[in-house]
C-alpha cells in the first residue's frame, strides 16, 4: 500500500485543514560565504561533533536553488511551507539589517504569496551568530534582547508576507542538547547550564511575541516545541516517578512556563547551581499569550527510577527508524490529549513530523514504503486526537527534502524527497507521491 488514507468524515480532509512541508536554513541553504558564521559552523568544524565529518556549507544549496525548490513544494500541492531565517544572514554584526540576505528571504516570500503557498516563518532554528556565542551565547540574558531586535527588524522587513511567526523552533534542543550534554552547538557540557540557557531562550520568545504583536498583529504568532513523551518501564511507583520526573524534565520545563506562567515544581529539588537566573518580571514575559502552539513529534522514551540520578532511559525496543528512534504513534494522541487537558491551548499546528529511513536511489525511484507507513500512522494518531477534541488546524511533513541532519550529517535521510548530495538533484520519493496524493484527494 503506497497510499496514505484517513477516516472518510476526518477534519483533516477538510480544505481549511493546512498540509505542509518543512525545512531550516542551516539545514538546507549553504552557501555560509555569504553570511556571518553561526554556532553550527564553529561546531562542525570540531574533530568528532558530526557524524559524516560534514558541515553546512553548501547543504542543499538552496541558497541558489530555492526558486526550483518552490517550484518542487508547489508541485506537491501542498498549503504552507515551514522555513526558517537564518540570524546571521539577515542581521550585521552591528544590528543592523544585511540588505542581501533580507533580499534572499524577500523573494522567497514573495514567490510563496505568488503562488498562494502560506509561509510558516521560524525566526530561530539553532543557526546562532557567532559572535553572540562569543559574548555566552544563550547563557548571557544579553541573548534574549539581542534576539527581540532582530526579530523587530525582521518582522518590518517581512511586511505581510509572512502568514505565521514561530519564535523559537525546540528550545529544548537548544538548551538541553547544546549547553547541557554537548551533542549540538555550542557543545558546552554541564547540568549547571542547561536550564539556564532555556530561562534566556524562553524569555527571547517572550520578548519576541510582544514585538511580533506590535509588528505583525495579523500573522498568526507563537512557539514550536518538541515533546519524546516518557513512559515508565512498568508500573511500580519510583518509576512512574522517574518517567514523571523525566517529563518535566524534558516537556513540561518548555510548554508550563508559556501557558501557567511557572516552571515545573522539581525546579525545587534540582540542585541551586542548577538553576534559572529568574528576573522579577520574567514569567509574566514568558507567559506572553500566543496564537497557535507548535508540536513537533518524533518518538517516546522510556524510564526507570535510577539509585545515582532522578531517572534512567531506557533503550528502545520496539520498531526502529534510521536514526534509532522507536516508533510508537500511540504516544502521538496521548501528547495531544494529554498537553489538550493540562493547559488552556490555543490551536496546535503539528509543525514537524517524519521518519528517517535508509533511503536508496534505484532508477529514478526511492520506494520508501517504511516512511509511508510512519505517516500514515502519525497521521491517524493525529486524527484520534482531533476525534476526541484537540484543536488541531495542520500538520508539516519533516522534511520536505534530505538535508543537514546535525550532529548525524548527511547520513540521515528526512525528506519526502530525495537529495543527491554530488548533483544536487531532487527526486520525490513514493512517500512524497503519498503525500501529495492525500492533500490533492481532499
Ligand atoms: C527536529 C529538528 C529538525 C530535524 C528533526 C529530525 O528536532 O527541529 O531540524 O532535525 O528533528
Amino acid at each position: 500500500m503506497n497510499k496514505i488514507s484517513l477516516p472518510i468524515n476526518s477534519k483533516m480532509l477538510k480544505k481549511e485543514f493546512i498540509y505542509g512541508v518543512a525545512t531550516a536554513s542551516f539545514q538546507i541553504e549553504g552557501a555560509s560565504d555569504k553570511r556571518l558564521p553561526c554556532i553550527w559552523d564553529t561546531f562542525c568544524a570540531k574533530e568528532n561533533t558530526v557524524a559524516d565529518g560534514s558541515n553546512g556549507d553548501i547543504a542543499c544549496d538552496h541558497y541558489n536553488r530555492w526558486n526550483e525548490d518552490i517550484e518542487l513544494i508547489d508541485s506537491l500541492g501542498v498549503d504552507a511551507y515551514r522555513l526558517s531565517i537564518s540570524w546571521p544572514r539577515v542581521i550585521t554584526e552591528s544590528g543592523e539589517l544585511n540588505p542581501t540576505g533580507v533580499d534572499f528571504y524577500l523573494n522567497i516570500l514573495k514567490e510563496l504569496k505568488k503562488r498562494n503557498i502560506k509561509a510558516f516563518v521560524t525566526l530561530y532554528h539553532w543557526d546562532l551568530p557567532q559572535h553572540l556565542e562569543d559574548n555566552g551565547g544563550w547563557l548571557n540574558r544579553e541573548t534574549s534582547y539581542k534576539f527581540a531586535q532582530y526579530v523587530d527588524l525582521i518582522t518590518v522587513a517581512f511586511g505581510d508576507l509572512v502568514h505565521s511567526y514561530a519564535t523559537l523552533n525546540e528550545p529544548f534542543c537548544s538548551a538541553f542538547l547544546g549547553y547541557e550534554i554537548g551533542v549540538h552547538a555550542p557543545g558546552k557540557v554541564g547540568r549547571e547550564f542547561g536550564k539556564k540557557a532555556a530561562h534566556h531562550l524562553l524569555l527571547a520568545h517572550g520578548l519576541a511575541m510582544s514585538v511580533l504583536a506590535k509588528n505583525s498583529p495579523n500573522t498568526l504568532n507563537g512557539i514550536v516545541l518538541n515533546f519524546t513523551p516518557a513512559y515508565a518501564v512498568d508500573d511500580k511507583s519510583e518509576n512512574i516517578l522517574a518517567a514523571s520526573f523525566a517529563d518535566d524534565y524534558y516537556n513540561q520545563w518548555y510548554i508550563k512556563p508559556i501557558f501557567d506562567g511557572k516552571y515545573p515544581e522539581i525546579l525545587q529539588e534540582l540542585p541551586d547551581n542548577c538553576h534559572p537566573e529568574i528576573h522579577p518580571g520574567d514569567m509574566e514575559v514568558i507567559s506572553h499569550s500566543v496564537d497557535f502552539l507548535g508540536i513537533n513529534f518524533y518518538t517516546r522514551s522510556v524510564y526507570k527510577a535510577s539509585d545515582d540520578d532522578y531517572f534512567e532511559e531506557l533503550p528502545a525496543t520496539g520498531k526502529l527508524t534510521d536514526i534509532g528512534w522507536e516508533v510508537y504513534p500511540q504516544a502521538f494522541t496521548e501528547l495531544l490529549q494529554s498537553l489538550n487537558e493540562r493547559y488552556d491551548l490555543p490551536p496546535i499546528y503539528i509543525t514537524e513530523n517524519g521518519a528517517a529511513i535508509n533511503d536508496k536511489i534505484v532508477d529514478n525511484d526511492v520506494v520508501d514504503q517504511d516512511r509511508i507507513d510512519y505517516y500514515q500512522e502519525h497521521l491517524l494518531a493525529v486524527n484520534v486526537a482531533i476525534e476526541s477534541g484537540v484543536d488541531i488546524q495542520g500538520y508539516f511533513a519533516w522534511s520536505l527534502m534530505d538535508n543537514f541532519e546535525w550532529a548525524e550529517g548527511y547520513l540521515k535521510r528526512f525528506g519526502i524527497v530525495y537529495v543527491d548530495y554530488e548533483s544536487q538533484i531532487r527526486t520525490i520519493k513514493n512517500s512524497g507521491h503519498a503525500y501529495k496524493t492525500l492533500i490533492s484527494n481532499r
